[in-house]
């Protein structure tokens, strides 16, 4: 993977993946409650919209990524939005994280476990959460049986991994989480704020010409993704998985 490249076509995004405000809200909603001012862990923020979101329905979050650029685009939004001092703002590795055991009473993760494993961020984080403590990840699901050929092969390259809801309900319950409540996001939360951005930054980089092998490869690799999600987001979704340990 070139990864200038791939940031070229990644930066300044509004987010780094399908997701809305809303759907963090409806996840929030449908949690048990809290503790009053919660101890929130935000794994993979990006650039951090549902960090955002966190902050200001719950007080305040500690927000990780290990990418530089995206923290400093949170910076910036925070305080845009006057959650500056409710955002901590942590460069790290969300898979080798040194926090003391049961530091937190809810860790959030939208679109990014995927990096690590299901199964194995399960395992990672668990210990991180205190007795009771909640979990609230988004992931990549398959949603219909029996996809056609082309959306088969295409996810068999780019996460074989990908589990239906039902594999991933028992993986977090062998894993020591209840699983509290599921939802699968609407297509909206794929094009509005992930897709269609990025989508406009291809086209833009494009009519730019000034493409390096390494850039055009990313750029057709994402219109590739773009095209599967177009024509067979029928079959895949990302599905909330609302857990307590
Ligand atoms: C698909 S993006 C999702 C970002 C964000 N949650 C969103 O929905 O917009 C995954 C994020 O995880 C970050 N990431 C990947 N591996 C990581 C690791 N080991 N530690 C910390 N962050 C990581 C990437 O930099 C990226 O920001």
């Amino acid at each position: 993977m070139d990864f200038e490249a791939f940031f070229t076509v990644h930066c300044n995004l509004p987010r780094e993946g399908p997701g809305s405000d809303e759907a963090t809200r409806e996840a929030l909603r449908r949690l048990p409650p809290l503790p009053r001012s919660p101890r929130v862990l935000d794994l993979g923020c990006g650039p951090g919209r549902q960090s955002l979101v966190l902050a200001q329905e719950l007080g305040s979050v500690i927000a990780v990524d290990f990418h530089e650029p995206f923290l400093r685009q949170l910076e910036v939004s925070a305080k845009q939005a006057g959650l500056g001092d409710r955002i901590t703002i942590r460069q790290g590795d969300m898979g080798a994280l040194e926090d003391p055991p049961g530091s937190f009473d809810l860790i959030w993760s939208e679109g990014a476990i995927y990096l690590l494993g299901f199964a194995n961020g399960l395992r990672l984080w668990r210990p991180l959460l205190r007795d009771g403590g909640l979990l609230g990840v988004s992931e990549c699901t398959w949603i219909q049986d029996n996809p056609p050929r082309e959306v088969r092969e295409f996810w068999q390259a780019e996460y074989p991994e990908m589990m239906t809801i039902e594999d991933n309900l028992k993986t977090a319950t062998d894993a020591g989480y209840e699983v509290w409540d599921t939802f699968i996001l609407p297509r909206s939360a794929w094009w509005d704020e992930y897709l269609t951005p990025v989508s406009d930054r291809v086209q833009q980089l494009r009519a730019s010409g000034n493409l390096t092998p390494g850039l055009s490869q990313v750029l057709a690799e994402t219109e590739r993704e773009i095209d599967i999600c177009d024509r067979y987001g029928e079959f895949f979704g990302y599905v909330f998985y609302l857990m307590k340990k």
